[in-house]
């Protein structure tokens, strides 16, 4: 019985082998053949179905068996017209196929759904139109995918987020609309994207902010869109001082005195903290050298730097991934309110054009870190990088924001940034 069933396994197998040896190149040769015949390209490829065809043809790369195809690189030759259908869809096996700067038109190649192994698919800088397919769970294997400039209307398939390899996407310069999918953060392996030159509109997705802002370019942000308050009349009106006048130089004269006082106390506080702070440290990292703090803190590239006793437990990928809103929009950057997935709610600033190094940064933040005074939002975390630097404060929401904000600002102005918070 055990013998029989053996034999049968060994038939079934040595099937295989021979239904698998049967799909050879001269198969893939055939389909390749058919698709340059139609395609017509203006440049004349070297593809003669007597010479073999893992040797001599150009752009076409075979396995280490010369059973199948692998790869199919036809980049800027001149090929016209549409894909012709059953003809590269029958390279069952192939891993990498540019069809880049030709002159192809129609819809997206459907057929291209069979290729269960494509890795890498270049279509750009073609002529392409119509909407992108609807089911990208196909190309599970898919890491790079690049369809920029071509006509390619509709939206931004929400299936794109199942391909948990995807490291680099690139649709811009198309003719997209509609809103960036928020379930496109579910792209585990994303390290580049660019959807920029799109008919797309806003918000932004919040994990989308961490990548460079010309990857999202032109996408409006219509919806948060946020009106920064205009700014107090300060040409007085020929009439004399109006009541409203009066009121204005009064409440500007408190604010100032308050900002004085802050500004006292926080100067009083920076003294003795940063002290103390540097004390601490040392202390905690058992008696670590300066030097090998920093480089520990280089090591650390892509991380939020929390300050100590902060009890948060969220990290970057946490932040990023978090639902945000603009609270406000000042000279230096815009505060938004971020939830994260377990509810808590914290500001978020995020800095532009602060030209500070990394070393410079950290440091100023350390300072205003160690800043604790009951009228002084004490800052949780910050991030840095060449294109990114946030700082992470506690959320309040309601009337303590305006306290907040404006001594944020004079502990801010202290330590050199020089920026003006404004009210959100
Ligand atoms: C060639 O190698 C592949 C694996 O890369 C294997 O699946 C296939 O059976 C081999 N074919 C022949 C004819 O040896
Ligand atoms: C293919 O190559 C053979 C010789 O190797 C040559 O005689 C023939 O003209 C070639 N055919 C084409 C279409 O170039
Ligand atoms: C095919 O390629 C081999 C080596 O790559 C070369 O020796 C041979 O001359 C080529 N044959 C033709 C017809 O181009
Ligand atoms: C995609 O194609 C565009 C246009 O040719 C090019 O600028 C870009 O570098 C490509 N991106 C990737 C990731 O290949
Ligand atoms: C996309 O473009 C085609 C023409 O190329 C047009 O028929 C179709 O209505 C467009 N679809 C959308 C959603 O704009
Ligand atoms: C999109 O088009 C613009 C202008 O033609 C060009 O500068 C940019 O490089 C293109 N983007 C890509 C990704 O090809």
């Amino acid at each position: 019985m055990e013998a029989w069933r053996l034999s049968l396994w060994t038939l079934f197998s040595l099937y295989l082998i021979i239904s698998g040896a049967k799909a050879d190149p001269s198969q893939d040769k055939r389909a390749l053949l058919e698709f340059l015949t139609i395609t017509r390209p203006t440049r004349s490829l070297n593809w003669n179905e007597t010479t073999p065809l893992c040797k001599n043809w150009t752009g076409v790369t075979c396995n280490h068996n010369e059973s199948r195809i692998i790869a199919l690189r036809l980049p800027a030759i001149g090929l016209n017209g549409q894909i012709p259908p059953n003809t590269i869809s029958r390279l069952s096996a192939l891993r990498v196929l540019s069809l880049r700067s030709n002159r192809l038109s129609g819809p997206f190649p459907m057929g291209l759904a069979g290729l269960k192994d494509l890795a890498f698919l270049y279509l750009e800088d073609n002529d392409f139109s119509g909407p992108l397919p609807l089911d990208f769970s196909v190309w599970k294997k898919l890491v790079s995918l690049n369809l920029s400039n071509n006509r390619f209307n509709g939206t931004v398939p929400v299936s794109l987020s199942g391909l948990k390899r995807l490291q680099s996407l690139n649709l811009a310069n198309n003719s997209l609309s509609g809103v960036v999918p928020d379930e496109l953060n579910g792209l585990s392996s994303l390290k580049e994207i660019d959807l920029s030159n799109n008919n797309l509109h806003g918000p932004l997705p919040s994990w989308l902010l961490r990548f460079p802002p010309s990857s999202y370019q032109g996408i409006g942000d219509d919806v948060t869109h946020f009106q920064p308050p205009p700014e107090p009349p300060t040409r007085k009106k020929p009439k004399g001082v109006t009541k409203t006048v009066f009121l204005l130089i009064v409440i500007s004269v408190a604010i100032l005195l308050l900002a004085v006082l802050a500004f006292v106390f926080a100067l009083c506080y920076l003294r003795r903290k940063v002290t103390i702070v540097k004390d601490h440290k040392l202390q905690k990292k058992g008696g670590m050298s300066p030097e090998k703090f920093d480089s520990r803190m280089e090591e650390a590239n892509n991380r939020l730097s929390f300050f100590e006793g902060c009890s948060y437990s969220f990290d970057l990928e946490d932040l990023l991934r978090a639902s945000a809103e603009i609270l406000g929009k000042g000279t230096f950057g815009t505060t938004y309110k971020a939830v994260l997935e377990d509810a808590t709610s914290v500001a978020v600033k995020r800095l532009k054009d602060v030209a500070a190094g990394k070393r410079d940064f950290e440091q100023q933040m350390e300072i205003i870190g160690g800043i604790k005074h009951e009228n002084v939002v004490e800052l949780k975390a910050y991030y840095y990088s060449k294109d990114e630097k946030l700082m992470v404060y506690d959320y309040f929401s309601g009337g303590t924001v305006g306290v907040w904000l404006l001594c944020f600002t004079v502990t801010e102005e202290r330590t050199g940034f020089r920026w003006i918070g404004k009210r959100g």
